[in-house]
């Protein structure tokens, strides 16, 4: 399966997405533990705002190759090598049937998805090269991509798709010693849902999700899904024919 990442003394973790939410928790859990940090969100002023001055501070927009390419190099000529990438970053807009915006729908399943294409592309050379033990990359992906939800007409398609990539990669890097994660959070109370109107089950904090997540990736094994009293039962329904999981989302969710 993936390597259990137990030690993090000095491991160089580059996190995608660290300025807010579960990346900056996790960027704080991960400083206390001596891990080597590179952080990255749009906006610089975000992440000095993170208070970790030992961190390597690379502001980019990761829908743009460009960016990604040019932070992968100055990481690389920095670190002298990379030894786990977290992809956090994404965006959520509640859309329906009555208010699906394919323009913002293109935008979100940019950042859910498609840029983590291209950071991959960007590290995968690195990635297979590395000799170093632990190695590999981990996406943040949903239980929003199990199965199709209420208002997630365009947050749902960049998840399922991002948990599908990751499947696809850890089959063919994970016996060659690169770890490939999947990691799926449940409700955790960041700025993402904060717009949502619908009291949300099992809500965890960031800093919940990250300590959770660190647990995880000691386990050594493809996905990583918490809180576990609420995971569990999206994966029950998922696991479920379509005319019993339809009902059972709708009466759950008063859709
Ligand atoms: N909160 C939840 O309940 C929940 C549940 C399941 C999965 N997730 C996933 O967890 C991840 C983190 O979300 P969060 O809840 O912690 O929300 P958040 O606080 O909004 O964090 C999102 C992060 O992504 C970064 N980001 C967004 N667009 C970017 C871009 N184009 N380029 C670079 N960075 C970008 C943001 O930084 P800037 O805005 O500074 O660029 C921020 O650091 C997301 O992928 C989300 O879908 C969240």
């Amino acid at each position: 399966m993936n390597p259990k990442i137990t030690d993090w003394q000095g491991l160089r973790v580059w996190l995608v997405g660290a300025s807010s939410g579960i990346g900056a928790a996790l960027a704080h859990e991960l400083a206390g533990r001596g891990a080597r940090l590179a952080l990255s969100g749009r906006r610089l002023e975000k992440l000095e705002a993170l208070g970790l001055p030992d961190a390597l501070l690379l502001p980019l927009d990761c829908t743009r190759q460009d960016q990604l390419d040019a932070a992968r190099d100055t990481l690389l000529a920095r670190f002298g090598g990379l030894d786990l990438v977290i992809y956090l970053a994404g965006d959520y807009v509640p859309m329906t049937a009555a208010t699906f915006d394919p323009v913002r729908s293109a935008a979100l399943f940019e950042v859910n998805f498609l840029a983590a294409t291209r950071l991959t592309a960007s590290l995968l050379p690195t990635l297979r090269s590395s000799t170093t033990s632990p190695h590999g990359i981990a996406f943040v992906a949903s239980v929003a991509g199990y199965r199709g939800l209420p208002k997630a007409l365009a947050y749902g398609p960049g998840k399922a798709a991002l948990i599908h990539f990751a499947e696809c990669l850890h089959l063919e890097l994970a016996p060659q010693g690169c770890g490939v994660w999947a990691i799926n959070p449940g409700f955790v109370a960041t700025r993402l849902t904060a717009v949502n109107d619908f009291e949300m089950p099992a809500l965890i904090t960031p800093e919940q999700a990250a300590r959770l997540t660190v647990d995880g990736l000691a386990g050594g094994h493809f996905e990583i899904h918490y809180p576990k009293r609420f995971t569990r039962l999206m994966k029950l329904i998922a696991l479920l024919p379509y005319r019993w999981s339809f009902p059972l989302i709708r009466r759950f969710t008063g859709a």
